[in-house]
């Protein structure tokens, strides 16, 4: 049990026993609301009950209902005598001997006292999924990261977790590159050098069919600028005839969004210009548009022949899959994260023409216009499963899936690790999924922001594309060997690093850095991509995290022992000598409340912060306790026992989250 979760229940057996809270029936969330403090001078934790709670029981004044509540409160054990704040805040600060006694029982834990859920939970992972015919990019880093760090906690919190790679290898992109190699792939090349050859293709067709669609989105723009253009002289207007202050702020406020829309259309038309002017400058590209006008519908034909099972499209997808699969399997091995199925989009292809029966059997389904569609309450338009032209989609694909995970697997919950912008498709998705029965699986589209540049918009190379991640691998692992293997740090290391360790320390430290900057914030925001910030070895970074780890297991070399050897601390300690131990030793202990809130949210940011938060703690503990020159013995076997737990929970924590440590650095 975590400390604020052992609180509560102690708090929850005094409310229940107060006369005037018999009526409430939610007394649970009143003994829940124990918030950790930024300021010891309050505690360690804070309880915020009394405030709410007397406002429920019809007033009074929540000190006295503090102070009602203390008198109550059976908390000896833990904590010092109880103390009343402000309005009635309850200040509690944890007694040493509690403290330390965990830090005892820690010692003996590989598992630093976090227990294993009493309620197992079956939970599906859909992760990474990348399509597969084209390179991976930098947007990709984000769902395997994040999945692979949720799968990674779940399970060790004791829950039966399945991981599938929902490969897209089925679909448009097969299309893109049968389309490129029959009209430009040259078979000898492709047969020598498959994997950068199928990716030029891939990128050339693609480049063709962006450079249509812009030119054909130029009027649209154009006549979408006027329109915003005559919305702000509208908006305006009616700006200046307001008169009351509150229509002010109205009113202005739609000038704003008019002019914003301006602002959206305008940096549309450029992007879109920009598209046609790379291919117009280019004399062989330009041809080839002009002989490729239909580029787009080609290669949607393409893609149908190949799902209708066309003898040509099936051989060239069986030669070209094996080796888009070499390509995406490389980089989960230098990510360091597998799976335990990866069924893809085409392992369900034959299933789809029976999820289609059996949505119009069920009565859910109908036709409209030609197209099989499911209309839902709640959303402008339809969930389409089959197109006019016979062809199925993604939604069908994934409510396939569906019926074949819970067939399979029975899971309580499953998540989908998948980018914001495809929120409508799961929220169609779950809606069908009610209806069909599985009401009781709980889905979760665990919804992700953007990868910025450092100029704060979408990261692409100067071509127009997505960086490749790849080679943002490999930058990162050369831009850490430069700050982690600076000749300057370790020529001071005995004995001197050599080549094999710091190719180690480079890899280990330019991975984590890459995966830490990723789950640093939370999921759901976007962030700003800066190798220099991720690499560096102060702030909140994988390097700062891993060197302060590296920093235990030096003491440790130094003390001449080991983790393993750290067994006890000197019965006589019953106190910290210094504030640093103490604040060190809260921290060790907070990691399963953060692993709780990582599961509350499906957000692994709450773990990054703990471990920020407890690399710092023990940088202060460093720089003010002296392990080897303690004053007395048994200071020094509490600071070397806080040692060794620092450097366990900050390697469980980064393994956690698929990051490795270094021994040092
Ligand atoms: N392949 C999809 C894409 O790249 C993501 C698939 C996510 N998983 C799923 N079951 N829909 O957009």
């Amino acid at each position: 049990m975590h400390l604020p979760q052992l609180l509560s229940h102690r708090f929850l057996v005094a409310l229940d026993s107060l006369p005037n809270t018999q009526s409430i029936d939610d007394l649970q969330s009143y003994a829940s609301m124990i918030r950790s403090t930024n300021d010891p001078k309050f505690g360690d934790y804070q309880a915020n009950c009394a405030m709410p709670l007397s406002k429920q029981i019809g007033g009074g004044n929540p000190r006295d209902l503090a102070a009602q509540i203390v008198e109550k409160l059976a908390v000896d054990d833990l904590c010092e005598p109880v103390e009343i704040a402000g309005p009635g805040f309850i200040n509690l600060k944890l007694r040493d001997r509690f403290l330390l006694d965990k830090l005892r029982r820690m010692l003996g834990d590989e598992r630093c006292l976090i227990r294993k859920a009493t309620e197992t939970k079956k939970i599906i992972v859909d992760f990474s999924s990348p399509n597969v015919a084209k390179p991976m990019h930098v947007g990709h880093i984000r769902s395997t990261v994040i999945g692979d760090a949720l799968a990674r906690i779940l399970k060790f919190l004791g829950h039966e977790t399945i991981t599938d790679n929902h490969l897209g290898d089925w679909g448009t992109q097969f299309g893109i590159i049968i389309y490129g190699y029959k009209h430009f792939g040259d078979p000898d090349q492709v047969a020598k050098n498959p994997v950068p050859e199928l990716a030029k293709l891939y990128r050339l067709v693609n480049q063709l069919i962006e450079y249509q669609k812009a030119k054909k989105s130029i009027a649209k723009l154009k006549a979408a600028i006027e329109q915003a253009k005559s919305d702000v002289a509208s908006a305006c207007t009616a700006a200046d005839a307001v008169a009351a202050p509150k229509d002010a702020k109205k009113a202005k406020k739609r000038v704003e969004s008019a002019k914003g829309r301006v602002k959206a259309a305008e940096s549309q038309l450029t992007e879109a210009e920009e598209k046609i002017a790379a291919v117009d400058r280019d004399a062989e590209m330009s041809a080839k548009a002009k002989q490729h006008c239909d580029v787009d519908t080609a290669v949607l034909e393409e893609t149908v022949k190949l799902h209708q099972g066309d003898a040509q499209n099936l051989q060239l997808w069986e030669q070209f899959l094996p080796h888009c699969k070499d390509e995406i399997n490389r980089i989960y091995d230098a990510l360091n994260v597998t799976f335990d199925h990866t069924l893809g989009e085409s392992f369900y292809h034959p299933m789809l023409a029976g999820v289609v029966e059996d949505l119009e059997a069920r009565g859910l389904a109908r036709d409209s216009e030609g197209a099989v569609c499911v209309f839902l309450d709640g959303f402008d338009a339809p969930m389409i499963v089959r197109k006019k032209d016979g062809a199925f989609l993604y939604a069908t694909t994934d409510l396939a899936t569906l019926a074949y995970r819970r067939e399979q697997f029975s899971p309580d919950e499953i998540l989908y690790v998948v980018d914001s912008r495809q929120g409508e498709h799961f929220d169609k998705l779950f809606a069908v999924a009610k209806q069909i029965g599985m009401q009781d699986v709980k889905m979760v589209h665990v919804n992700f922001g953007t990868v910025l540049g450092e100029d704060g918009r979408p990261m692409k190379t100067r071509s127009g594309t997505l960086i490749g991640l790849e080679g943002l691998l490999q930058d990162a692992i050369a831009r850490a060997r430069e700050v982690v293997c600076d000749p300057d740090r370790i020529t001071k290391l005995d004995p001197p690093m050599n080549e094999t360790e710091q190719d180690e320390v480079a890899n280990v430290v330019g991975i984590g850095a890459i995966k830490y900057a990723d789950l640093s914030h939370h999921r759901t925001s976007d962030y700003r991509f800066s190798l220099d910030k991720m690499v560096a070895l102060e702030g909140n970074t994988s390097a700062y995290v891993q060197y302060s780890y590296a920093r235990t297991q030096g003491i440790l070399r130094r003390a001449e022992t080991s983790e393993e050897e750290v067994v006890s601390i000197a019965e006589s300690v019953d106190s910290f000598s210094h504030p640093a131990e103490r604040a060190l030793a809260i921290c060790l202990l907070r990691m399963e409340e953060s692993l709780a809130t990582v599961y509350q949210d499906y957000a692994p940011n709450a773990l990054v912060d703990y471990l920020y938060e407890t690399a710092k703690a023990y940088a202060v503990f460093n720089d003010n306790c002296h392990v080897l020159k303690a004053e007395s013995e048994a200071i020094a076997s509490l600071r070397l026992a806080l040692v060794a737990l620092t450097g366990r929970c900050l390697r469980l924590g980064l393994n956690l989250l698929g990051i490795n440590v270094v021994p040092r650095m």
